[in-house]
C-alpha cells in the first residue's frame, strides 16, 4: 500500500499493546515495524526505530493503559523518534485514550488533563490521531490536528444481537446520562428501547451512587452499555437499580475495560451473564468465564487503510460493515 504523499504505510507498536499493532498488521497483510523499547537503569524510557521510516506513513498504536504515565510518555518518545527520523506523516492511534475523565474544570483550581495531553501529543510531533469512543466526544477538539474517533458501538451492538431473543423483551440501560449517545445508537441497531440511570459522584473518591431509572425494565433483558469499566462500581450500582426494578436477565457491554482496583472480582459476583469488552487495552480475566474479549482490530485496521489511502473513514460506519 503506497500514498502517493506519504509514501509506504508502517506501523509500530510501543510496549502497552503489542498484541493489537500484531492483530491489526495481520488484518493488513503487513508486518509490524521494528522498534527497541526500554528504559535505562534511571528509569528513563528509550525508544529506537529499527527500520527505515523517511517520508513514510507511519502509525504508532499505544493504548494508555496503566502504567498510564510511562506508557503516555513512551508514546510521545515514540513520536519524537519517528520525527526526528524524518517520517513523513506521523499517526498517533489512541485506543484508550487516558485523563479523558478529567476533561473540565469541575471543581475549583483542578486541571483539564485531557487537554494537557493533546498539547504533549500534538507537540511531540503527532500530525493526526486515530482514537476510539472518547469518554466525551469533546475531546477531539482539544486538538488542532486532525481527530478520527471510531466507535465500537456497532460491534458490540452485533455481539448483544446474538444473544437477543425477542427486541421487545429487551432493553438498553445507559449508565448515566453521559452514557445514552452510546447507548441510543447500539439500541438503534437493535431496535429497541432505552432506559438510563441517574448517577452521582460526590467526590473524587471514585465512589458512585445510582439513583432513580428513567424508563422500563421490569420482566425484560437489560443490556447494559458504557464507554469504560474502570472499578466496577458503576456497573454495581446499575446492576442493584435494575434488579430493584425487576429486570430479567442483565448482560453488559463496554468499549474500554480498564478494571481498575479489585474489578473483575467485583464483576465476577454481580449477576450479569455476560460482558462483552473490546481489546482496546491489554486484560488478564479468565476468558472461560462470563467475560467475552471483543476485537476492535479489523475496525482499526480498516481505518488506517482508509486514512492512508485518503478514503473515507466516516463511510466505514454508514455502510455498518465492521
Ligand atoms: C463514567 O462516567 C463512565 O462512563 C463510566 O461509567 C465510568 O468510567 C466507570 O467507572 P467505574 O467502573 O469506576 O464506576
Amino acid at each position: 500500500m503506497v500514498n502517493r504523499a506519504y509514501g509506504e504505510l508502517k506501523i509500530f507498536a510501543g510496549t502497552s499493546h503489542p498484541e493489537l499493532g500484531e492483530k491489526i498488521c495481520n488484518y493488513l497483510d503487513i508486518k509490524l515495524g521494528k522498534s527497541e523499547i526500554f528504559k535505562f537503569s534511571n528509569d528513563n524510557t528509550f525508544v529506537r526505530i529499527l527500520e527505515n521510516i523517511r517520508e513514510k506513513d507511519i502509525f504508532i498504536i499505544q493504548p494508555v493503559s496503566t502504567p498510564v504515565n510511562d506508557n503516555l510518555m513512551e508514546l510521545l518518545i515514540f513520536i519524537d523518534a519517528a520525527k526526528r527520523a524524518s517520517a513523513g506523516r506521523i499517526s498517533a492511534v489512541i485506543p484508550y485514550f487516558p485523563y479523558g475523565r478529567t476533561d473540565k474544570k469541575d471543581q475549583p483550581r483542578v486541571p483539564i488533563t485531557a487537554r494537557l495531553v493533546a498539547d504533549l501529543i500534538t507537540i511531540s510531533g503527532a500530525d493526526r490521531i486515530l482514537t476510539l469512543d472518547l469518554h466525551a466526544g469533546q475531546i477531539q477538539g482539544f486538538f488542532n490536528i486532525p481527530v478520527d474517533e471510531l466507535t465500537a458501538s456497532s460491534i458490540l451492538a452485533n455481539k448483544l444481537k446474538s444473544i437477543m431473543k425477542d427486541k421487545d423483551d429487551a432493553v438498553v440501560v445507559a449508565t448515566d446520562l453521559g452514557g445514552a449517545k452510546i447507548a441510543r445508537e447500539i439500541a438503534k441497531i437493535l431496535n429497541t428501547s432505552i432506559a438510563i440511570i441517574d448517577k452521582a459522584r460526590n467526590d473524587n473518591s471514585e465512589t458512585v451512587k445510582s439513583h432513580n431509572l428513567i424508563g422500563d425494565v421490569a420482566g425484560r433483558d437489560a443490556f447494559i452499555v458504557d464507554d469504560e469499566i474502570g472499578t466496577g462500581g458503576t456497573i454495581e450500582s446499575t446492576v442493584e437499580v435494575l434488579k430493584s426494578n425487576f429486570v430479567k436477565n442483565i448482560y453488559c457491554a463496554a468499549t474500554h475495560g480498564v478494571f481498575s482496583r479489585n474489578a473483575i472480582e467485583k464483576l465476577s459476583k454481580l449477576n450479569i451473564n455476560k460482558y462483552f469488552i473490546t481489546d482496546s487495552l491489554p486484560h488478564n480475566y479468565n476468558k472461560n468465564t462470563q467475560f467475552n474479549n471483543v476485537s476492535i482490530a479489523t475496525l482499526f485496521g480498516e481505518a488506517i487503510k482508509r486514512i492512508h489511502e485518503g478514503s473515507s473513514v466516516g463511510e466505514l460506519f454508514k455502510k455498518n460493515n465492521i
